[in-house]
């Protein structure tokens, strides 16, 4: 037994320091925060505190980070689990498919394979460069629909927040997706993995899951695509919002649409704006207000309230103005309670939601009603 533990422990450390020596924590700490040169150091604007000046450096040749004023440092693994919010074992097997170390399976994230057991085992790599092509793909076949375009114009959303957003149009049809990553030598089994095809029962013929639907892709953290929502681009379509099931790289509960975009404004700010939808979160952006993230068709989690803890002490619920709204307050609230923020509701007039009212009554009146 003793054995066994000095042993697994020892693997390890292999692996951890296998990671390190293959990892460049620059590169690792830039996806989160806008580095410059410093000597031997790198310096930027420190994530974990409020501050103007950079007292935040990173030591590349030593594989450190440390902030000169709130004390924080430590090394590649510390850093992702602070940014993310995950223990050890997580940022240690998040690097490590990364840069394609092996790890034993008992320190490696109980979700790290795709939990379809019937399919492929697919890699966080292999998933993030499949979705990254679904999501040009997407945004490419928009560029190319007259209707899809006229249906975003009519939604009011400008071109630069579509381009920002990569808002996208999957197109009619059952395999557009399909033959698109098909040329680019993505197999049918990993389209399946991703939920971006599904196989009709009896043939197991795959076809496309989002089919004349406008696209949301939702981003990590770094800005990466991880999952979409598709909303039906006709009156009648059933259901009005289709989205990615969950994989390994997407967990609905964690994920808050938007928050890689407005992750600097919300700790300017000291405050955080939820909103339930992906248009509404899109018509505070563009309107200018920025301190927002929308949850992605699913009701605030503990886990969503953490995320946001790390960014502002206060959150304050945005809902639309019918009795769905009332109750969805209700709710979050008592998820909210146990946690150290200040939480305040806001209930928007009957028959608007965040973004019908910021379009018909502008910024200024928004603005008002948070205050
Ligand atoms: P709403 O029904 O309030 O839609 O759903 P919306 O955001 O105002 O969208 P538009 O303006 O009609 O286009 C709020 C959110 O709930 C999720 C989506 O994330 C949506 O943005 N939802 C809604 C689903 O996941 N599935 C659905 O069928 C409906
Ligand atoms: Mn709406």
């Amino acid at each position: 037994m003793l054995m066994n533990d000095l042993a697994s422990s020892r693997f390890d450390d292999t692996a951890k320091e296998e990671v390190r020596t293959r990892i460049d924590i620059a590169d690792v700490v830039g996806r989160y925060v806008a580095l410059k040169p410093a000597g031997q150091n790198l310096k930027g604007l420190c994530p974990f505190h409020k501050e103007k000046t950079p007292s935040f450096t990173v030591n590349p040749s030593r594989g450190f980070f440390h902030c000169f004023g709130c004390g924080k440092g430590g090394d590649v693994f510390t850093f992702v689990s602070e940014m993310e919010g995950v223990g050890f074992p997580e940022a240690l097997s998040m690097l490590a498919e990364e840069t394609g170390v092996a790890l034993k399976k008992a320190t490696s994230d109980p979700h790290a394979s795709a939990p379809d057991s019937s399919g492929p085992r697919i890699s966080k790599t292999d998933l993030l460069r499949i979705h990254q092509i679904a999501a040009r793909f997407f945004y490419d076949s928009m560029r190319r629909s007259q209707e899809a375009i006229a249906y975003l114009k009519t939604r009011g959303l400008r071109p630069e927040i579509v381009r920002e957003f990569l808002v996208g149009y999957a197109p009619e049809g059952w395999s557009g997706l399909i033959d698109y990553a098909g040329d680019l030598s993505v197999s049918d089994d990993l389209l399946v993995a991703c939920g971006l095809a599904l196989r009709k029962t009896e043939t197991s013929r795959p076809y496309d899951r989002f089919r004349e639907r406008i696209i949301f892709p939702i981003f990590d953290l770094s800005g990466r695509p991880i999952a979409f929502g598709g909303r039906g681009m006709h009156k009648d379509a059933q259901p009005k919002y289709l989205n990615s099931p969950e994989t390994a790289l997407y967990r609905k509960s964690k994920t808050l649409y938007g928050l890689h975009a407005t992750r600097t404004d919300i700790k300017e700010t000291g405050e955080v704006l939820v909103v339930e939808g992906y248009m509404d979160f899109l018509a505070l952006y563009q309107e200018g207000i920025r301190n927002v993230v929308a949850t992605c068709g699913t009701a605030l989690t503990a886990d969503h309230a953490q995320i946001l803890g790390r960014f502002a002490p206060r959150i304050t619920l945005v809902f639309d103005g019918d009795t769905a709204g009332q109750t969805a307050a209700h709710r979050a609230s008592e998820v909210l309670a146990p946690f150290p923020l200040d939480v305040r509701v806001l209930i928007l007039p009957e028959g608007e939601d965040p973004d019908t009212f910021v379009r018909s009554k502008g910024t200024q009146e928004f603005r008002k009603l948070v205050a």
